[in-house]
């Protein structure tokens, strides 16, 4: 019998590609960029499957393009915005991701750029590299404390409620603003948006991204904060205003902000932005440690090949589907 034809839209690390190369008579692209959208549209169609990034935007028009043999799409992330959920639930096409995986490994991340935010690890960096450490100074780079300060969080789904718990060990206080009903814990305090923004030192951001989140925090949101604010964002880049956020920093209406996702992605490298010392930008990182993109790429190997099997998805973005 022959082997399901999938599309696979980069490299995908071992021992996951090996097994997928096994199982399915796989074409995987090779290059370091994704594929043009053109080019994108032109592998997937005809396949049965489709194994993608969220740097591929799979949208209704691609998947009517594949033709009606497609029956998954794995998306490798937990992030599901460059995929169009509705478009896929009517064509029956269910969509894989892979929550859970990358919680802890994630939430390390949003720590780690609020401690270095606060902290002025990168400014300090530079500081020396550049020449300037001539002696131990007073007021050299001075920074604020994470121990003991106000952590607002935005979105409490799973990577909120780890970064809480790290919060905790830092002794600090949780405020909590979430857009879905959020579970009773009695180490945080839940609260509207506005309270967050004017309470909290640091904000953090773990919402998704879609029509209610898109620029949640703007001009208005910002001129709520405190001037010593820092903002962490490790959800989607396109949840903050970029403008606003120029604005912000450089008015001094916020402190310092650290992102790993921006808007567009990447950012130019003559963006506006970049020219800011009080911001910290990675690029999309947040997930990156080796085991747990290794174990990102088992998943959604697991959920195009129950998708090809005509199995349930072991993690679908889009159950409707199954109704
Ligand atoms: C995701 O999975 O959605 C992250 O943004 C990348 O790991």
């Amino acid at each position: 019998m022959s082997k399901p034809i999938v599309f696979v839209t980069r490299m995908l690390p071992q021992p996951a590609l090996s097994r997928l190369l096994e199982a399915v008579d796989a074409e995987v692209w090779p290059a370091e960029l994704p594929p043009d959208p053109d080019t994108l549209r032109l592998k997937t169609a005809g396949r049965d499957g489709l194994l993608c990034l969220l740097t591929d935007r799979i949208d209704d028009s691609l998947m009517e393009a594949a033709g009606l043999q497609l029956r998954v799409i794995s998306n490798c992330a937990v992030g599901v915005d460059n995929v169009d959920l509705a478009a896929a639930t009517r064509r029956g096409i269910p969509v894989g991701n892979t929550p859970g995986i990358l919680t802890e490994t994630t939430a390390d991340f949003a720590f780690a750029l609020l401690m270095a935010a606060a902290r002025r690890v990168v400014e300090a960096d530079a500081y020396v590299r550049d020449g300037k450490w001539h002696t131990w100074g007073l007021t050299t780079l001075l920074g604020q404390d994470v121990y003991g300060a106000t952590l607002g969080i935005i979105g409490f789904g799973r990577i909120g409620q780890a970064v809480a718990r790290r919060a905790a060990g830092f002794g600090m206080r949780v405020l909590v603003y979430s857009p879905s009903t959020t579970q009773e814990d009695n180490t945080i305090t839940q609260t509207d948006l506005h309270t967050l923004l004017a309470e909290s030192d640091f904000i953090s951001l773990h919402i998704p991204l879609n029509k209610h989140t898109h620029h949640l925090i703007g001009p208005d949101e910002f001129s709520r904060m405190k001037p010593g604010t820092i903002l962490i964002n490790t959800a989607r880049g396109p949840v903050v205003d970029p403008e606003a956020l120029y604005t912000a920093l450089k008015t001094g209406q916020i402190a310092r902000a650290a992102l790993d996702v921006t808007a567009p992605e990447p950012l130019p490298a003559d963006h506006p932005l970049l020219t800011l010392d009080n911001l910290i930008i990675a690029p999309h990182i947040a997930s990156a440690s080796q085991a747990t993109r290794g174990k990102m790429a088992e998943m959604a190997v697991d959920n195009l090949l129950a998708g090809l099997a005509g199995e349930r998805l072991p993690y679908c973005a889009n159950p409707a589907v199954y109704h």
